[in-house]
């Protein structure tokens, strides 16, 4: 489902296991929509398209994990007609998933507070992740997701154990992420310099990439230029 073999060969850039998971805050799809006298929902269109076509490329330079942040437990304030538009092409790009699971490298899993769908949305939300679990590239869309709440769901699947004590790997266990290793590096699109409650406990010791770029136009050679900037950098974790 999007991620057929790339047609155009360029050079590719080489990663190693210092770098397994990307995450991805695709910001700007509003402005990019607005600067063209076009209402924002054409912005997220557009957006979806890049989606995309930079999940394909991060599965083709051998990336293992992709987590992008597709609808925050925030954004659910935005106008009506926004937040239809967005859930019209999450719907689509379900239905499209369901149709074609089986002819890509890719384990589609859904994180966040996935309680607000209807049964039969979750239904296909689940039986894609089982169905794709033998994939080896992994894309995590996080949609209805908040850090905050993730934590929260972790802590109170916890107290349902009945734990009185919790260490990090029983929250490890519970956040919606699991077995996925923390992301190496997250990059945001779209200008502006913040987090939004976006991986909160995994993104401890993450490296972070900001740039102006608005979503749609985030190209291959703009995630090339994101890694050649963590591969520039040197990770301490707390340490020398
Ligand atoms: C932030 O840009 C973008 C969103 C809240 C929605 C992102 C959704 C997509 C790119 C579609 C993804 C689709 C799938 C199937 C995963 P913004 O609207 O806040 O832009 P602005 O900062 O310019 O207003």
């Amino acid at each position: 489902m999007f991620f057929k073999k790339q047609k155009k060969a360029k050079e590719k850039i080489q990663i190693d296991d210092r770098l397994k998971h990307i995450a991805f805050i695709m910001d700007g799809n509003g402005r990019w929509a607005q600067m063209r006298g076009m209402p924002r929902e054409f912005g997220h269109s557009n957006g979806a398209a890049t989606f995309k076509k930079i999940g394909r490329y991060c599965e083709s330079i051998g990336l293992k994990y992709m987590t992008v942040y597709a609808f925050s437990t925030e954004n659910w304030k935005r106008p009506q007609k926004e937040v239809d538009t967005i859930m019209k092409i999450f719907d689509e790009y379900i239905d499209q998933c369901f149709r074609e699971m089986q002819e890509d490298n890719v384990h589609i899993r859904f994180i966040g507070n996935l309680t607000v769908f209807s049964e039969a949305l979750r239904e296909k939300m689940a039986r894609i992740d089982r169905e794709t679990s033998n994939k080896s590239f992994v894309l995590n869309i996080a949609i209805n997701y908040g850090g905050r709440e993730e934590i929260l769901h972790a802590c109170n699947e916890l107290i349902r154990e009945g734990k009185s004590k919790i260490t990090e790997a029983d929250i490890n266990r519970c956040i919606y992420t699991t077995g996925c290793p923390d992301p190496d590096l997250v990059v945001r699109t779209g200008g502006d310099l913040r987090i939004s409650n976006f991986l909160l406990w995994q993104s401890a010791y993450t490296e972070y990439y900001f740039t102006d770029v608005l979503w749609p136009d985030y190209s291959s050679r703009d995630v090339d230029e994101a890694i050649a900037s963590f591969y520039s950098r040197k990770r301490r974790y707390g340490g020398v």
